[in-house]
């Protein structure tokens, strides 16, 4: 029998068609003398009837079909009798009356039971997986059987093509570089394979194209996109995968502007397509410096207020101590507003737990004080005068009824406490704040070309070794690095980082000197980099480019939790793959053909 339509297509222009369907049996429904069961595929679920006064042939094989065997049916479409239909489905005016059926696959009980929203899990022989997440890794391939999982994948295959079609109308080229290179820094541990033509060599995977996309402008290919697999030795996260995928482009003659446009425009053109929302270019941009200061990090999600604010010209001079002492010691004194009505009240042991979490970012405590009847009450609250207390709450924009939480120290720990603190009562606000605006994006620019790496005593990239500095600060190379700005900017969705790019350093001389900086030697720049500095002396054009996180990005367009939501075979957390039983030992026969044997 040969499939003359999908699941999911006949209706009741189709009815008198004789049809042959293919399909898993999603369920069976037992009337006595008529059996209902209802055969889907990826495109949908079609009901068919199995009546013994038609065909008790038919009917008998029907009573052996269980979930998840694999039939093909043969039959005629017809109406519902009236009442029966099923306005939930496409098809649910119509069903099949079968007079073939060929049972093509059969199906022991799942191990996991997908058919239910729960998860449940049936049965207990897998010992090894503590979790039903981890059972559903496991048995992925039953998991994306789910229609939820299957519409991910779909969903992400047509964003993919949808980015192909805009590069392609916008004259860039799509380009496959090596998986089996050298290391490319971007800040991660490489992923080594190693060569058996050369015992004790390795490859790295890419941890981005990064410089055979330099080379590709060096090359004068102009205009170059890839759908481009990363791999980074890194502890995974929501957002983070071993193995993921970048939306990488590069283009020469070009500056920040010309980068940055051409992704609002596409952003722009896949946000309306995809979700049928016209976005606003250009994206607001926002200096590093006051995306720290405002936001308390490099990644603001700017959907919602709550801005950090600084008050330690007016607190350093009272008379508690702690505050004293902090602005004595060049330190400052922020804070950030909880938005107060009677849902956000906060009890005694949630401060606590609030206070334990700026304590991991290194602060000494969180103070807080409630504005009543537009003064304030708290804990320390005998240390500051009326008009201290009045100004504060003029300073901070608070009502009557909220809250204002204080950190005291360090600029970068308050910062990043305060940062932290407000995603978190976001968290507990989302109620009553962000006023219904669900994507907002956000360029950061102007970042420090390098920061100061206190436990290595030395300069590492920002970005990474091969963003341009800012032309104005490149006399501040020698005298003062950590003031130089670079040419990078992030693209910022809704709080997470979705992209990351710069302008290029195109000198070699320049290239040489900033790997100077980084503690890289001639000898070993040369080593590790020489084609690229040897590529930068034989006409490099200016160029530069970005790299969106394509996994990140669908699953913020898909409205999902994490990116393994919408990577069809993803890893845990400690980058094993449950199912394949991926990083496994291999033979000594292996072993000893790459000439490495295994220190236990
Ligand atoms: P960067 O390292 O910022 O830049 O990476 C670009 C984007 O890739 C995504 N990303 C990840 N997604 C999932 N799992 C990971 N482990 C992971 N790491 C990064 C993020 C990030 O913004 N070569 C440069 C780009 C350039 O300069 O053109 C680069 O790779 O969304």
């Amino acid at each position: 029998m040969k499939r003359t339509h999908t699941c999911g297509e006949l209706t009741e222009k189709d009815i008198a068609k004789e049809v042959v369907l293919v399909g898993w049996v999603k369920s069976r429904r037992d009337h006595g003398p008529i059996i209902f069961i209802d055969l889907s595929d990826r495109f949908g679920i079609t009901q068919l009837v199995f009546n013994s006064e038609i065909n008790s042939e038919i009917h008998h094989q029907a009573e052996l079909l269980k979930p998840h065997y694999v039939i093909a049916i043969k039959g005629r479409v017809v109406e519902r009798l009236k009442g029966y239909e099923n306005p939930s489905l496409p098809t649910g005016k119509i069903e099949i009356n079968i007079n073939e059926i060929e049972i093509l696959s059969k199906s022991e009980t799942l191990p996991v039971d997908i058919d239910s929203t729960d998860y449940r899990i049936s049965g207990t022989k897998e010992e090894d997986c503590v979790s039903s997440s981890e059972l559903l890794l496991k048995y992925r391939y039953l998991d994306l059987r789910r229609p939820k999982m299957m519409n991910n994948l779909i969903a992400r295959h047509k964003i993919v093509h949808k980015i192909r079609d805009f590069f392609n109308r916008k004259n860039f080229i799509e380009v496959e570089t090596p998986i089996l290179t050298k290391s490319t820094p971007e800040g991660a541990r490489d992923y080594l394979v190693p060569s058996r033509i050369f015992p004790g060599e390795f490859y790295a995977l890419p941890q981005s194209p990064q410089l055979f996309k330099q080379l590709l402008m060096i090359a004068g290919l102009d205009r170059y996109f890839q759908i481009a697999r990363c791999f980074r030795d890194e502890d995974s996260r929501a957002d983070r995968q071993p193995e993921f995928t970048q939306l990488d482009v590069e283009m020469s003659f070009v500056d920040e502007n010309d980068v940055i446009a051409t992704i609002e425009d596409m952003m722009k053109e896949l946000i309306k397509e995809v979700l049928s929302i016209e976005i606003k270019t250009p994206f607001p941009r926002m200096t590093h410096l006051e995306a720290m200061n405002t936001y308390g990090t490099d990644g603001p999600d700017l959907r919602f207020g709550m801005k950090l604010h600084s008050v330690s010209d007016l607190l350093g001079k009272s008379n508690f101590k702690v505050f004293q002492e902090t602005v004595e010691n060049g330190g400052v004194i922020k804070g950030i507003v909880s938005p107060g009505n009677k849902n956000t009240e906060f009890s005694r042991s949630e401060i606590d737990k609030l206070t334990d979490l700026v304590k991991e970012f290194g602060a000494r405590g969180l103070i807080s004080f409630k504005v009543q009847n537009n003064s304030l009450t708290g804990a320390i609250v005998k240390h500051l005068f009326p008009e201290v207390q009045h100004s504060l709450i003029e300073r901070m924009q608070a009502k009557e009824g909220d809250f204002i939480f204080l950190i005291a120290g360090e600029l970068n720990m308050v910062n990043q406490a305060l940062g932290n603190l407000r995603i978190h009562l976001s968290n507990k606000l989302s109620q009553n704040i962000g006023s219904g605006e669900n994507l907002s994006f956000c360029w950061v620019v102007e970042f420090p070309l390098f920061r100061y790496n206190e436990e290595l005593k030395r300069l590492e990239s920002e970005h990474h070794p091969f963003t341009s500095p800012r032309i104005e600060d490149i006399p501040l190379l020698k005298s003062a690095p950590l003031k130089v700005k670079s040419r990078a900017y992030d693209l910022i969705m809704n709080g997470i980082e979705i992209g990351g790019g710069s302008i290029r350093i195109h000198s070699s001389d320049l290239q040489k000197e900033i790997f100077g900086l980084l503690g890289i030697s001639p000898e070993e720049a040369r080593h590790r980099f020489g084609f690229l500095i040897e590529a930068l002396r034989y006409g490099a054009p200016p160029h530069g480019g970005i790299a969106l996180g394509l996994d990140r990005l669908v699953m913020l367009l898909l409205g999902k939790d994490s990116i393994r939501d919408v990577i069809a075979f993803p890893k845990t957390k400690s980058a094993t793959c449950l199912m394949t039983n991926a990083p496994s030992e291999v033979s000594e026969e292996q072993l000893k053909e790459l000439g490495i044997s295994i220190a236990k």
